[in-house]
């Protein structure tokens, strides 16, 4: 078995050059599978809520959804890294809530460390979880939970002003203890002189090719939804179109009465059919029973 990657590991990745690659997993076959094809991180995030709920925001995600998408996801990563997202209004309110609530997700939900949004006013708040032994990930720029104080899902530090801040953001909270940044929607400009800046990784997302990692949203990248096509977004399947004609295929079996047929049924050991003109035919048509 491969072990386990670690904020160590990250660092020694960031150092030695090597790209780091993380994709958000919410259930425990995704997760298997990811963790099997070698992705190094799998963040369990709030966009659960927009991907696997149909809201509109990550906003209405729960603490008790989080771990239970957490520990689903956590049984099944061997390898990979397992970052629990903190939702809206789980840290915003006090350290102390804070704390508790990063404590469910690695306690109850298995994660190895969590993320939360924001910068440095947030400092504070990475500072007393980390003190409490638990690894935080910090997440700068286009923040979705803050989706009505920035007026939409709007590029983040495209003026020198809000690039400065940004800077000041990833500088304020690396020195508060995190272990690496995510870094979403900036100009790639800017996100690279934030990765050169910090000796913590950062894992970009819609910010460029400079940062010492990507992160996707799973279903974006598998294709799930083809009305999804954001400019920072590539897809390496289709799978929509793949899942759409595999159940179009399954319905028309079922409706001609193809599926199921024979090769996928079970023989009594006690029953035979009523009368044996009645034997389906081959891989065809229902099996009527009756004692013997
Ligand atoms: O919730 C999420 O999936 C995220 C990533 C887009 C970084 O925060």
């Amino acid at each position: 078995m491969q072990p386990k990657v670690t904020v160590n590991t990250l660092r020694k990745m960031k150092q030695a050059g090597e790209k780091i690659a993380m994709l958000t997993a919410y259930d425990t076959a995704f997760a298997r599978i990811f963790d099997a094809a070698g992705v190094d991180m799998l963040l369990v995030g709030d966009s659960l809520g927009m991907v696997i709920q149909g809201e509109q925001s990550t906003l209405p995600v729960t603490m008790e959804q989080m771990v239970y998408h957490c520990r689903a996801v956590s049984r099944s990563a061997r390898r990979a890294h397992v970052v629990g997202d903190m939702p809206f209004m789980s840290y915003q309110a006090s350290c102390e809530e804070a704390v508790k609530n990063a404590g469910r997700l690695v306690a109850e939900g298995g994660a190895e460390s969590i993320k939360l949004e924001g910068g440095v006013e947030f400092a504070e708040t990475v500072e007393r979880i980390v003190r409490a032994g638990i690894p935080v990930m910090g997440h700068i720029g286009l923040t979705p939970q803050s989706v009505h104080k920035m007026g939409g899902y709007v590029i983040q530090g495209r003026d020198e002003q809000k690039a400065r801040k940004l800077l000041a953001d990833a500088q304020a909270l690396q020195e508060a203890g995190a272990y690496a940044m995510v870094l979403e929607g900036i100009p790639l400009e800017l996100a690279r002189e934030i990765t050169r800046e910090l000796s913590i990784p950062t894992i970009g997302i819609g910010a460029g090719p400079h940062s010492d990692g990507q992160v996707l949203v799973c279903y974006d990248a598998l294709g799930m939804n083809p009305d999804f096509q954001p400019k920072f977004l590539k897809r390496y399947a289709e799978l929509f179109q793949v899942i759409t004609s595999a159940a179009q295929q399954y319905l028309g079996e079922v409706k001609a009465g193809e599926f199921p047929d024979e090769a996928h049924s079970f023989r009594s050991n006690t029953m035979r059919l009523v009368r044996d003109d009645e034997e389906p035919e081959e891989g065809k048509g229902p099996v009527y029973g009756v004692p013997v």
